[in-house]
């Protein structure tokens, strides 16, 4: 069975502080895929797990890379894959070597999921109503499951 938990945001700093859960219980070479439509708060989740990693420097997404690397307890490797126009160019972002010093996040992994680790903590992200989120988090991968229960346990426990 697939480990999953899901939960509901009332504001963007309710999906910042789990994203910053999510980052703290991050190790070196762990996948995040961010799913769901324009708007729903991926960048948001993003900041939030920069945060849980220690990341200072303010995350954004840029309109011309499609990924961006920060500096914090682990190397963060922040990609966008919104504009990409061929799948081919993800792999020769080398996403996979990039991953094992540090952790990579993905926005629009719809754009070229063959390219992307299948190992992976998936992140899908819905509208509710205009301020509300509907965030499922499911491990894809025995890697992720311990991930997802202490995710799924009450609302502070953090990876010890
Ligand atoms: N509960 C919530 N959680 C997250 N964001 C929220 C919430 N309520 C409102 N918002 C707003 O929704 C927007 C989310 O923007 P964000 O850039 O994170 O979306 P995105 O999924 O990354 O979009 P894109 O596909 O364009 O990259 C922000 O303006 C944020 O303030
Ligand atoms: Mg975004």
């Amino acid at each position: 069975m697939t480990a999953a938990t899901v939960r509901d945001s009332a504001t963007p700093g309710e999906t910042r502080r789990f994203g910053e859960r999510i980052g703290r219980t991050l190790r070196a070479g762990d996948v995040v895929l961010l799913s769901g439509e324009l708007g729903a708060g991926k960048t948001v989740l993003a900041q939030g797990i920069g945060r849980g990693l220690g990341v200072t420097d303010p995350i954004k997404s840029s309109s011309f890379v499609i990924m961006n690397e920060y500096e914090g307890r682990l190397r963060l490797f922040h990609a966008d894959l919104y504009r990409l126009e061929d799948p081919a160019q993800v792999a020769e972002l080398a996403l996979d070597e990039l991953a094992t010093d540090g952790v990579l996040v993905v926005e629009w992994p719809e754009r070229a999921p063959q390219e992307l680790p299948a190992q992976h903590l998936l992140v899908e992200l819905e509208y509710g109503t205009a301020r509300t989120r509907r965030i499922a988090v499911s491990a894809r991968g025995a890697r992720y499951e311990a991930l997802v229960e202490r995710l799924g346990r009450g609302r502070s426990g953090d990876r010890q």
